[in-house]
């Protein structure tokens, strides 16, 4: 296939708001990813932390056929097997007291379905958010997100929300009044460039939360399912949320999403306070269950501390040889960031690394992260990241 021709036709009818690097991916296996030339690619960004178990796993190509060959669709009026092997499952796997769950078919939407609950539940509006997050880019999810970049374009369209910087308990309990709904963070944050914070802040925030009448919503739609080295981030701190939001490597490349919440919250909830279409659906929910599955089986998230903390030790090494290039790795389990010193270098890496045979991404444009498939073989990681810390060393 001829790229050009690829790139003619997306000119001529996709509505211009991405930025994409110039190849087609038309195959993945594993860690591996092939483009519409042939030439294959090792996937550190395991498309995007969604393909969580790697790119068509044996195990859910095969559960998806046969669920697609079952039932995809009914409303959500009727009562489906797969949603309700999926609820159990992951009321089983979720912190305790997280017995609730909605699917949704993205993040958004579940940072969405977080936000209206938390409304519901304390009768207030009010939101709390952390500078640099994201959580998405529907106008409630945009509301809350910490990034100028994000929010400015629809400024006149958003609800108010307050913003204070990540990690820092004092400026949140300044920040957080009697007309707060919620506080929202990701435990890790990945979009603004693997950002972790101080020990005990998510531990904090759950008390600071108690003691003001708010709920706490984690937003795990990135750290989840076993990215950090535990299944849920908050487990770091032993922390539960009123309200945990999952999705990305959930469906391990099929959209399907979550949150789930605590048997007080959903409580205060009606019959015809939510709903969708889409959302728990019988394909993304065999997905879904069939990833958790994958994990629990190939001990994937054993698998993503111990290789995660060999991936940060590489890391850490590289930066203590080249100071000048880069200051410190960060990050936790299989979910790592390396930030450039040069944001020039930085911006040219993601296209010299795809010459390279590897595909990267650079959050916050400077920010290399590397976050790749839960389980993708030691001969495929390092020999790939070596290629791309050459490149920034050249
Ligand atoms: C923490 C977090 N929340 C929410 C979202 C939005 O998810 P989606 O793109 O599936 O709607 C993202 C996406 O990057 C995210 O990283």
């Amino acid at each position: 296939m001829d790229f050009e021709a690829l790139r003619a036709r997306e000119a001529a009818h996709f509505l211009p708001v991405v930025n994409r690097h110039p190849l087609a991916l038309v195959e993945g296996r594993g860690a591996r990813v092939r483009d519409s030339e042939g030439r294959e690619y090792v996937d550190l960004t395991s498309g995007w932390g969604v393909t969580s178990i790697g790119h068509c796993h044996p195990a859910l190509v095969e559960a998806l056929h046969e669920q697609a060959g079952t039932l995809m669709q009914t409303t959500n009026l009727f009562y489906t097997l797969p949603q309700l092997d999926l609820i159990d499952r992951l009321a089983a796997l979720s912190p305790a007291g997280l017995t609730r769950s909605f699917l949704t078919n993205c993040g958004t939407e579940a940072v969405e379905g977080a936000l209206k609950l938390a409304s519901r539940a304390t009768g207030r509006a009010g939101f709390v958010a952390t500078l640099g997050a994201f959580h998405g880019r529907t106008l409630g999810a945009l509301a809350i997100n910490g990034s100028e970049k994000h929010r400015e374009p629809y400024a006149a369209l958003l609800h108010e929300a307050r913003h204070v910087p990540f990690g820092d308990l004092a400026a949140m309990r300044e920040a957080v009044d009697d007309s707060t709904a919620a506080v929202i963070v990701e435990p890790i944050q990945g979009e603004s460039g693997v950002n972790v914070p101080p020990d005990g802040y998510l531990a904090g925030l759950r008390e600071l939360c108690d003691e003001k009448g708010c709920l706490f919503i984690a937003d795990e739609v990135q750290t989840g399912i076993g990215r950090t080295g535990r299944l849920f981030a908050v487990e770091h701190e032993g922390v539960t949320p009123d309200v945990m939001t999952l999705g990305k490597g959930l469906g391990g490349g099929f959209p399907v999403a979550a949150f789930l919440t605590t048997e007080a919250v959903a409580d205060t909830v009606q019959i015809g306070d939510h709903g969708t279409t889409f959302g728990g659906n019988p394909l993304g929910c065999c997905a879904a269950d069939t990833v958790l599955r994958v994990v629990e089986e190939e001990k994937l998230v054993a698998r993503s501390e111990e290789l995660g903390g060999r991936l940060h030790a590489h890391l850490q090494a590289f930066a203590d040889a080249h100071p000048e290039r880069v200051s410190g790795a960060r990050g936790r389990g299989l979910f790592q960031g390396l930030p450039l010193r040069d944001a020039e270098r930085a911006g040219a890496l993601a296209l010299r690394a795809i010459e390279a045979g590897v595909l990267v991404n650079l959050a916050a444009g400077t920010v290399l992260r590397v976050f790749p498939a839960l389980n993708i073989p030691e001969d495929d990681l390092f020999p790939a990241l070596d290629r791309v810390l050459a490149l920034i060393a050249d």
